[in-house]
């Protein structure tokens, strides 16, 4: 993240979400002439970072404690503001407090992956110029925005849910799983030294206007009952009684190979589609440059387009995913 910020002598950083430590990272990269405020919502936390600052030689570093969803008023503008906290949204003191060439660095939650993204002004919206996959504590106070957890068997299985257009019926969703599993092979694979392989094909199934979780499986209580591709977020199509989420096999050491797995009275039709959506992904996306991300305050247009986009609506702001033009389109045909 301080990579990303491309901290310079003398900026002028906020940092949300305190604990000494990184703040004092930060006022070594901007030097004496540089400005570093550090705001947590919890006192314990800016009482301890304070008295770790001052030990520690950094007495110039501010704590602040406060709500960060307010930005820090009165303040002026930040070149960077440096978010440590997983977000669902940019607040409009974020935005507002972004000086015109500054770089706002957010750990974003869309449809349950978080990718921390470097945000910065383009017109009247935000343009990321970097997603790195990561993970972070959840947002409180006023940008508090917890996800929908479904437990599908007890605590091992549960099914996230981060989008308000998705619905899901708790009992018939778990009651798929007593039934048999469908599964589906695409003779699509990955190598773990390709780098992102993993980050892209999930925001690829996450983007796709249809309803969608992720899977958080405990795999050692789970035994063979359930085998995501990634026991953290494992990304689900949904149907009102069934799902098919990816799955991976190793044919060869160090290779994986993609796949689904679906339960439930539908799970062949959600089989199938997972399943081209796989394929999709490998033919015309994965080789490509990766999705655009923008942040759009709310009130302003997200303009249209005829690329596979998926639309985040927020409390302050829509998020954009939007894929470009298929690798295939651009090729010659020769
Ligand atoms: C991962 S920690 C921050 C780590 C810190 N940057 C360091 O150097 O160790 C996340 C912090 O965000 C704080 N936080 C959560 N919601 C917040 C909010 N709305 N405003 C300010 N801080 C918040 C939590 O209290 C927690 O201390």
């Amino acid at each position: 993240m301080l990579a990303a910020a491309d901290l310079r002598s003398g900026d002028r950083v906020l940092e949300v979400g305190s604990g000494g430590y990184n703040a004092a990272l930060i006022a070594e990269l901007v030097g004496a002439t540089g400005t570093v405020v550090s705001i947590d919502i919890d006192p314990d936390v800016t009482a301890n970072a304070r008295a770790a600052l001052d030990r520690a030689g950094y007495p110039h570093v501010q704590v602040v404690q406060a709500d960060a969803a307010h930005g820090h008023p009165d303040a002026g503008l930040f070149d960077v503001i440096l978010v440590t906290v997983e977000s669902s949204d940019v607040p409009p003191a974020w935005r507002h407090q972004l000086a015109p060439a500054g770089r706002l660095i957010v750990p974003l939650r869309m449809r349950g992956n978080t990718r921390c993204l470097t945000l910065r002004h383009d017109g009247d919206h935000l343009t990321a110029t970097a997603a790195v996959q990561c993970g972070f504590v959840a947002m409180q106070g006023e940008g508090a925005d917890p996800v929908t957890r479904i437990r599908l068997y007890g605590d091992d299985i549960v099914l996230t849910l981060d989008d308000p257009t998705t619905r899901a019926d708790p009992e018939r969703l778990a009651a798929a799983l007593d039934g048999p599993r469908v599964e589906a092979w695409t003779q699509i694979t990955a190598t773990v030294d390709e780098h992102g392989v993993f980050e892209s094909i999930h925001l690829w199934l996450a983007s796709q206007p249809r309803p969608y979780g992720v899977l958080t499986v405990d795999r050692h209580k789970v035994g063979d009952l359930l085998d995501p591709d990634n026991k953290f977020t494992c990304p689900t199509l949904l149907g009102p009684d069934s799902f098919a989420h990816l799955t991976l096999r190793q044919p060869r050491r160090g290779v994986y190979e993609f796949g689904d797995h679906g339960f439930g009275p539908a799970a062949d039709r959600l089989v199938a589609e997972l399943t081209d959506l796989i394929l999709t992904w490998d033919r015309d996306y994965r080789h490509g440059p990766g999705p655009a991300i923008t942040v759009h305050p709310t009130g302003t247009p997200v303009p249209a387009t005829d690329r596979p986009q998926l639309l985040v609506p927020r409390r302050h702001t829509t998020i954009a995913i939007t894929w470009p033009a298929p690798i295939h389109d651009s090729k010659d045909p020769q």
